[in-house]
């Protein structure tokens, strides 16, 4: 069987910089068709389905006979990745024909279709797909079905069409011009265009304009937004006023541009008027009182009890009171306080429909049920119902116009559904969990964080404005997304449980797939948000994917305590099982001559402390183990693994430890039936020999030390499954959960023994600093420790590592090292110093001047790096998470400081 380059090499740094760089990107974005949580960056797709179907040249010993050749071969393919991944490239013909030729060498001539059971917004097809592969996709969400068949099937179908608007007849139509699906992106944008016009018409008297102050000009100005707070009677029985749970106050924090909201309490009737305040003050104190619904009454000051607001929710008893009005000035946002008129006409919005179904009663990801947003329809205000049912009404009738424009009903549909899920997505902004901005001057669209909080203070921004939620601008997004599908092969995809009884269909593929992580998203509980909405517009086109109420929840792969009454044992079996049955079926379907591909994102949480108690703490981690676990009882073992980051390095400075930022690719294929068994003592002897091997390949791929103990799983991995299965001393199989804890503890050996390259001073320091970090230590020990070593503590004072003073030590912290420290002027350089020094330097000057700072220290700089993942360690077991941050923090720094260093020295 031909080893493919995953398992071989990737180009790992190319990847993830343009991995990081593709979160930035919104224009033409697939992601900006339509919200999905958690997706995988194109650029790690399309390089990872290109090295898993192209041969390593190892593979190719007649062409490549030599390592040299082979090395050689390697960097030609890196340099077409490196061109294939960049986003400026994703629809450059050339380099994508590039890249399916050198598929075709590999696949003779034959390339199999791709498959992806879990495909969420569709990344990993449509990354086949550009390739010029045959992609298929499918996933129990009918939310992500239809995303990934906007990106993927549809688009496809009607390739090459020309548009059937009729302002298109005016447009010239040479040669090309209707390529992929450009003429389907037309008529998305032209009955786009034509849906707003429409409903910002029919909604234009709940839109009404105000009259600037004349220092702003005195002319009409359109509102893009009114500021609401949340409102309950007071429990105070003296009292009675209405209560206004506000979290704060301000409405602009722009320098020069400062505006913040004054309550003003007319206490005759114990009302609250809001008044607009401009300048260089300061905005008063909300009156939220402390973390969740803590309120003050701004009348009588008391502090009402939580529970007071959730039963004044949950009765429906919550108001609201207008705060504040924004409009578009000529010259920029104007602040007005609010006028009464405007409270009416919101007042009198009256909806003729609503989404009736109810959140699911999830309690870590959904917060607002106990104040009385039980149903979708509680989540908007009657004047954003009305409008988005207006627009989805006008989806409906766009296809009717459609088709007196002279399109088939397939084409009429799939137009409509392109506009359902524009108004899907525009539900993002148009709901009362969106909160001003204050400092941009627009709305915070919901979706925030992967959940649905409760929000206090909210903004209703106007869907013909440009605050966050207009439409129009919506509308030329999807339509710009659209304009670059539909260039390559057929797309299928269904709606499908992965772990269910019903088969994968189809012929063999080879499937590539990124599941769910344990807990980590509740995708079904979330996507209600949008499904509620999507199948009112889109029930009749997709009858049997919107057939259910709400989207399927008993099948979803996801280990949810709530779904089982609370019980986190049987959530967890729940999710192992889930995951055997389904790579059972992909063992089934899987086309063996080519690796099988499991994106798996992890987060280094669950440590436990250790059954010592000596404050170290065991990275223990059950979405893996129970992945794996479900992985090889299906008979697959691991071939190749490869760490994949979507953040570039300021945000893992600032992550600490708990990261979810990565991924790990896993390159597995079915273990041969003849693959032998092994004891625990040879499983550990063999671990001892491949982990170093591996663990330098990570360093010297930049690996981020957050990620290292986990990316060691792979290599650790490799060697545990190669076997049927790891005896333990007792005849027992070793359980994954064991090997995991071994391979955890491997690293750490390994790790320490990378210590012996380190000066005697530093080793000193290493010991000294595990025990007592930069406190306070007894001179005693610290001799004792330095003999061990040949030192001594009056010669680690002298070469200023540490402060020695009345039988007391300590290590010198990193702000009272010397500000003038020279290493081209020291004698001796210890690998401490200079890393503490490093580290000083790119927190408080920058890695322009690090950089400097490393081109001067030399050689030995590299010597700090392999310090700091050491030490990185070291802090993350003694939990000390924000001393390993800025171990961290160097390492990420380090390719950007090596070029700068590059240019520095001009070597
Ligand atoms: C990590 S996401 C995939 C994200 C995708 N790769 C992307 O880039 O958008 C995992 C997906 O698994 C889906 N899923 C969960 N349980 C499932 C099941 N039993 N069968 C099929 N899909 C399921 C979820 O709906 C979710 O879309």
């Amino acid at each position: 069987m031909k080893k493919k380059l995953i398992e071989v090499a990737l180009p790992l740094e190319a990847i993830n910089k343009e991995s990081a760089r593709e979160k930035s990107i919104r224009h033409g974005h697939p992601s900006t068709l339509h919200l999905w949580w958690a997706r995988r960056p194109l650029a790690a797709c399309r390089a990872v389905l290109f090295a898993s179907l192209v041969d390593d040249p190892s593979s190719l010993p007649e062409q490549f006979p030599t390592e040299a050749d082979q090395d050689k071969e390697r960097q030609r393919l890196f340099r077409l990745i490196e061109k294939l991944v960049l986003w400026e490239n994703s629809n450059n013909r050339a380099v994508l024909d590039e890249a399916h030729a050198e598929i075709l060498k590999s696949t003779a001539g034959n390339p199999p279709p791709i498959y992806d059971p879990f495909c969420g917004g569709g990344s990993i097809p449509l990354e086949a797909q550009r390739l010029g592969l045959e992609a298929h996709g499918s996933d129990l969400n009918p939310v992500a079905v239809l995303i990934t068949k906007a990106l993927i099937e549809i688009p496809p179908k009607f390739a090459g069409q020309p548009p059937v608007n009729p302002a298109a007849k005016n447009k010239l139509s040479g040669k090309g011009m209707w390529t992929g699906a450009r003429g389907l992106a037309d008529d998305v944008r032209y009955y786009g265009q034509w849906m707003c016009e429409r409903a910002f018409e029919r909604t234009a008297h709940l839109y009404p304009k105000v009259t600037l102050p004349k220092e702003h000009g005195g002319s009409e100005a359109v509102v893009i937004a009114w500021l609401w707070a949340r409102t309950v009677a007071c429990p105070n029985p003296a009292c009675g006023a209405r209560m206004h749970l506000v979290s704060s106050f301000w409405l602009s924090t722009k320098a020069g541009k400062k505006a913040w909201v004054q309550p003003v309490v007319e206490q005759a009737d114990r009302t609250v008027r809001f008044e607009i305040r401009t300048g260089d003050g300061l905005a008063p104190a909300p009156p939220k009182a402390g973390r969740g619904a803590k309120f003050r009454c701004l009348v009588c000051q008391q502090v009402a009890p939580d529970q007071h607001i959730k039963d004044e929710g949950a009765a429906g008893r919550m108001g609201r009171q207008l705060m504040a009005i924004v409009a578009e000035g000529p010259k920029g946002r104007v602040y007005l306080a609010p006028f009464e008129e405007h409270e009416a006409i919101a007042a009198s919005a009256t909806p003729a429909w609503g989404p009736e179904q109810e959140l699911a009663d999830d309690p870590r990801n959904l917060w607002c049920i106990p104040y009385g947003l039980r149903r979708f329809r509680d989540l908007f205000t009657p004047r954003q119902l009305v409008a988005l049912t207006t627009f989805l009404e006008l989806a409906n009738e766009a296809r009717h116009q459609i088709l007196a424009d002279g399109a088939s009903p397939a084409y009429a549909d799939a137009v409509e559904t392109y506009l359902a899920m524009i108004v899907s997505k525009a539900t993002v902004f148009h709901n009362t969990l969106a909160r001003w901005r204050t400092g941009e001057g627009k709305s915070a669209p919901a979706f925030g964080r992967q959940a649905i909080p409760m929000v206090w203070d909210f903004a209703e921004v106007n869907p013909a404005a440009g605050a966050g939620g207009d439409f129009l601008g919506i509308v030329e997004g999807a339509a710009k997304v659209v304009a670059s599908l539909g260039t390559g092969c057929v797309g299928v995809v269904d709606q499908l449980d992965a772990t269910g009884a019903q088969g994968m269909g189809g012929p063999q593929f080879v499937v590539s797939t990124d599941p769910p992580y344990y807990d980590n998203i509740s995708y079904a509980d979330l996507s209600d948000f949008f499904y509620v909405w999507l199948r009112r517009c889109l029930g009749t086109i997709y009858g049997q994917l919107f057939s259910t109420l709400v989207s399927p929840k008993k099948q979803e792969l996801i280990a949810s305590p709530y779904r089982f009454e609370g019980g986190s044992e049987e959530a967890r079996e729940f999710f192992e099982e889930g995951f055997s049955r389904t790579f059972e079926k992909i063992r089934a379907k899987h086309s063996p001559a080519y690796p099988l591909v499991v994106y798996y994102a992890f987060k280094q949480s669950e440590s436990t402390d250790d059954d010592e108690g000596n404050g170290d703490t065991q990275v223990a981690s059950t979405g893996w183990e129970t992945m794996l676990e479900g992985l090889l009882k299906a008979g697959f073992q691991v071939t190749g693994t490869w760490p994949t980051r979507t953040e570039g390095g300021t945000r893992l400075i600032s992550m600490g430890t708990n990261s979810l930022a990565s991924s790990i690719v896993l390159a597995c294929r079915p273990r041969p039936d003849s693959a032998p068994i092994t004891t625990r003592k040879d499983f550990l002897s063999l671990l001892k020999k491949e982990l170093p091997h591996a663990l330098r390949n990570m360093q010297k791929g930049n690996i981020a030390p957050v990620d290292l103990a986990q990316a060691a799983i792979g290599p650790g991995m490799a060697v545990f499954s190669r076997y049927k299965k790891v005896l333990e001393t007792d005849g027992s199989p070793m359980r994954v959960r064991t090997a995991l804890a071994l391979i955890n503890q491997g690293l750490d050996e390994v790790l320490s023994e990378f210590e012996s390259e380190f000066d005697p001073d530093t080793r000193w320091a290493l010991a000294w600093f595990e025990q007592y970090q930069f406190e306070v230590g007894d001179y005693g020990q610290a001799e004792v420790l330095a003999t061990a070593k040949a030192l001594s503590v009056s010669r680690l004072a002298e070469s200023g590592m540490l402060y020695s003073h009345a039988k007391k030590v300590r290590l010198l912290r990193r702000e009272e090292l010397p500000e003038d420290w020279d290493p081209s002027a020291i004698g001796r350089l210890t690998v401490w110093e200079v890393t503490q020094h490093l580290i000083r330097s790119l927190d408080q000057k920058g890695e322009k001047e690090t950089a400097n700072l490393k081109a001067k220290i030399g050689g030995m700089a590299e010597i700090a790096r392999d310090l700091a993942y050491r030490l990185y360690t070291l802090c993350e077991r003694k939990g000390w998470a924000e001393e390993a941050g800025y171990y961290n923090s160097l390492v990420v720094a380090w390719p950007s400081m090596a070029s700068e260093a590059f240019d520095l020295t001009g070597s």
